[in-house]
């Protein structure tokens, strides 16, 4: 079973429906996204998550903001609205890079409509053409949605040769289906590994401090019937000393030019636990998550997030309120540290910015 962590439902008019990741796993509930601060607010409190996901959500966002319009509204305030919307989403998580490629994306796609279709009298007075406008951000958001579904089952497809019988794997956070449109990305490796008949473990680390790994990466895994155990984030070390991890396989929120890769705090310290052990570490994750403006890691923006996600499970408080706290969401593994970045085109083994542009070309 793979789970639509996002879907749009309806035409231009319809809604984002999401699977609010907040409840899982006690409860799996759909959320009607309407608005486009309603979607601002499921980014932020993680309704909605992991990096492709976040990218289509945006794209759908500037769908649900183009239904403010009037019916007489030009061109032009059409595209006011989209950019003041991007502007909103652009400022819900800072690290990863899909949120930013999608509005992007989106945003062109709508300057080319105008720049190539109506007249400039249709630009500046009331238009016809604005709900032409207003199908084309949809049949965009559309493209990415399923762009991403494709990209994610080929990430698999190519990665999936690394999960060997009998294999231990660790994972981090969740890169499956619900940070997806698709079926994930890490993830995605273990689901193809899977379907062709391969026997293996995951070990999936709980990832504090919003357990994305234990309330999610393990349901997900579960539903498969794949062999999923949590454990704690601090014992990951020991299970790679007894041997019982064969290979690391993480997705990415964004991966700098060098190959230098964000993912969720926590990754770099197994990046550097798996060197010292000789275990591979894969980073799975499709083209939109790389970001070729930036030359490493070193200028990849680090969400932090509040204390009260550290110092609070749920409503019960397990630190002092009178104690400060440091709570940055991502970190960046170096490339040097990755065995290979498995993407929908195919394997870039020991990335290089020589190697990772030619895979992009
Ligand atoms: O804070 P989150 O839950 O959005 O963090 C998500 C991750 O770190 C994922 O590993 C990453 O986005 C890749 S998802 C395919």
């Amino acid at each position: 079973m793979i789970v639509q962590a996002v879907k749009w439902i309806g035409d231009v008019d319809g809604f984002l429906q999401l699977i609010d990741q907040r409840k899982l796993p006690a409860e799996c509930v759909k959320l009607r996204c309407r608005d486009v601060e309603q979607l601002y607010d499921a980014i932020k409190t993680l309704a909605v998550r992991g990096a492709p996901a976040l990218g289509v959500s945006a794209a759908y966002g500037l769908v649900l903001a183009m239904q403010k319009l009037s019916a007489d509204s030009n061109l032009k305030q059409g595209l006011d609205v989209l950019a003041k919307a991007g502007q909103l989403l652009a400022s819900s998580r800072p690290t990863a890079v899909n949120l930013f490629w999608a509005l992007d994306r989106v945003r062109l796609c709508a300057e080319k409509f105008i720049a190539t279709k109506p007249t400039l009298s249709e630009v500046e007075g009331p238009s016809t053409k604005l709900q032409e406008l207003r199908s084309a951000v949809l049949a965009e958001a559309n493209a990415i949605y399923q762009e991403d579904v494709d990209m994610c089952r080929r990430i698999g497809q190519n990665g999936e040769k690394f999960i060997k019988q009998g294999a231990g794997i660790l994972t981090h956070c969740n890169a499956g289906a619900l940070a997806t449109a698709g079926q994930g990305t890490a993830l995605s490796v273990m689901f193809e590994a899977h379907k062709k008949g391969r026997k293996f473990k995951v070990y999936a680390d709980e990832t504090r401090p919003l357990l994305q790994g234990a309330r999610l990466t393990a349901w997900e895994l579960k539903h498969a019937g794949i062999n999923v155990v949590i454990i704690c984030d601090n014992m990951a070390g020991w299970l790679m000393k007894r041997g019982h991890i064969s290979a690391v396989i993480t997705g990415a929120d964004r991966i700098a030019a060098n190959g230098d890769a964000a993912n969720k705090i926590g990754t770099y310290s197994l990046s550097i636990l798996a060197r010292e052990h000789g275990i591979p570490f894969y980073i799975a994750a499709p083209s939109s998550t790389f970001d070729l403006s930036i030359k490493s890691g070193a200028e990849i923006p680090i969400e932090e997030r509040t204390a009260d996600e550290v110092r609070f499970f749920e409503d019960k408080r397990i630190a002092p309120d009178d104690v400060d706290i440091y709570n940055p969401a991502f970190d960046v593994t170096e490339a040097r540290d990755i065995t290979a970045i498995i993407t929908e085109r195919g394997v870039i083994e020991k990335p290089n910015a020589r190697k990772i542009a030619e895979h992009l070309q």
